[in-house]
């Protein structure tokens, strides 16, 4: 299956992995291999050939040459070669959407969907290739116009992670290249055969469109020309998506050099669920919110907060749901199973690690928290009952199926064991209350960057910015005004009078 696949998406058993541009893929080796693995076997999937400092010292150059003669492309133009992108994409859905269960893990389903958001974005961003609106404002000078306009900001770094392996890149490089911006992209290292497939897709639209290099891509065996990616002044933006240890370590370093970063980090998400939940609605949007990806969303479902009254009942069925579950988890490439692997051996030790530590707490696993007696990285999902919010393992963030499950008594506690965390990304209400609702998205409610009622803290659609406070970083991605961070901001003065009035009123008379 896997062999077919990759021809299908003309990638081979050994590949390139850097663009150049100018339809030239590199030659060059001794940068190192990487070998992705195929999740639910942990064999080796395909190679790929990382890139080398001269490589890399080429894609800067032909981005920053693409970048003069891109940013002047009127930018409904800039949105038509998107356009072409997006229908591009639509063509292979179903065999990107493949890669990506077969690579990162994810079930079919939701691979398909992560290829679904690409869409959604290539859409999104045609229509605000017509939108990249400024004010205008009323000067305080006679005959004098003031207005702000948006400008293309340069060459865009993207960092992205293994669990969203193409989405990610869309939400960023779309935006950015109907604001005139060159990308270049850095996927994760785990999952480098995707971002191949993508941009192979991609970059053939632009050329059959007519349209120059705008998108470039450089793989990383380590670290170090990701460093330089992030240290290298020529590149204004980098938009990382990771850990916050890393993010931490990338914001320090983009600050340094005055350059900007957009920083998608951590979650530590939690639904609450209050007296008047509708149960119907709220299971399945908890089950899917903690399992789903298994856990590898930055927006899954870590923490359930539920009022004390109906707290047997909910955590009786939640058991009996994950159950259900486990009849479902395989491989993620077979459309049945609900529930792929973990997709490195690294996460499973880290799940495993996490539910120690959760005991050592005195926590109790109602169901789960074991690795799979099979080969690849497949976990039973775990709830755990008993711990505090303020407990260590609860305050962190592990990427994987692990459903802290905990009391409260009134709305108050439950919103500040909901914002009681380092991390602020997602966040949601399930009630019938109007003003608990309401009182959960007031300014004294949820502190994330998402907050939602009845409905799960996963599963965002692209049309809202999409991000979070604190340990999550700040940034904002896709949809809503996400564009304006992609550009440079400036304000214009005119003078259509005979005379030279100073703002403030100032006299400087010759
Ligand atoms: C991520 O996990 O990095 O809301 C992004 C969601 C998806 C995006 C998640 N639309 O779960």
């Amino acid at each position: 299956m896997s062999a077919a696949l990759l021809k299908t998406l003309d990638l081979a058993a050994t590949n390139p992995g850097t663009y150049l541009g100018q339809g030239e893929w590199s030659q060059s080796t001794g940068a190192g291999v990487l070998q992705p693995l195929n999740p639910t076997t942990n064999e080796v999937i395909a190679e790929v050939q990382a890139t080398t400092e001269a490589d890399y010292e080429t894609v800067i150059a032909r981005a920053q040459e693409a970048f003069k003669a891109w940013r002047s492309v009127p930018a409904p133009r800039r949105g038509e070669a998107v356009r072409l992108c997006g229908e591009a994409l639509r063509r292979h859905k179903d065999a990107l959407g493949s890669l990506v269960a077969l690579e990162m893990g994810k079930s079919k389903p939701e691979g398909d969907g992560e290829v679904q958001e690409m869409i959604d974005i290539a859409d999104f961003a045609v229509g605000q290739s017509r939108m990249l609106y400024g004010y205008t404002m009323h000067s305080e000078r006679p005959g004098h116009r003031m207005y702000e306009q948006y400008q293309p900001l340069g060459l865009v770094g993207i960092i992205s992670a293994f669990n969203f392996p193409v989405a990610v890149w869309s939400w960023n490089a779309f935006l950015a290249a109907i604001c005139g911006d060159v990308c270049i992209w850095k996927p994760s290292n785990k999952t480098p055969l995707t971002a191949l497939a993508t941009m192979k897709i991609c970059n053939a639209a632009l050329k059959e469109g007519g349209f120059p290099d705008i998108f470039f891509l450089i793989n990383d065996a380590g670290t170090a020309l990701s460093e330089r990616l992030v240290d290298d002044t020529r590149v204004p933006l980098i938009s990382f998506t990771g850990s916050t240890q890393v993010g931490r370590t990338v914001a320090g370093k983009v600050a340094q050099r005055l350059g900007r970063s957009l920083l998608e980090l951590g979650g530590n998400n939690a639904i609450i669920l209050d007296e008047s939940a509708d149960l119907k609605l709220a299971v399945p949007g908890i089950v899917f919110g903690a399992v789903g990806t298994a856990g590898q969303r930055c927006t899954t479902t870590r923490r359930l907060i539920v009022h004390e009254s109906i707290y047997d009942n909910v955590l009786a069925t939640l058991v009996k749901a994950y159950k259900q579950v486990e009849g479902k988890i395989g491989d993620p490439t077979d459309a049945a199973n609900l529930m792929g692997p973990l997709n490195s051996r690294g996460a499973v030790e880290q799940f495993l690690a996490s539910i120690e530590k959760a005991k050592a707490s005195g926590g109790t696993v109602q169901t789960g928290g074991n690795a799979i007696d099979r080969p690849g990285n497949f976990v039973l999902p775990a709830i755990v009952t008993g711990l505090k919010n303020s407990d260590e393992v609860v305050q962190h963030e592990t990427f994987a199926p692990i459903l802290y499950v905990m009391k409260y008594a009134t709305l108050d506690e439950a919103i500040d064991m909901q914002n009681g965390v380092p991390q602020g990304l997602s966040s949601s209400i399930f009630t019938q209350n109007l003003k608990a609702a309401e009182r959960f998205l007031s300014a004294a409610g949820s502190d994330c960057g998402i907050a939602n009622v009845n409905i799960g803290t996963s599963g965002a659609e692209i049309g809202g910015a999409f991000g979070g406070e604190k340990d999550t970083g700040g940034g904002r991605e896709s949809g809503s005004d996400a564009w304006k961070v992609y550009m440079r901001r400036q304000t214009n003065t005119i003078n259509y009078s005979d005379s030279l009035p100073l703002a403030q009123g100032i006299k400087f008379d010759l």
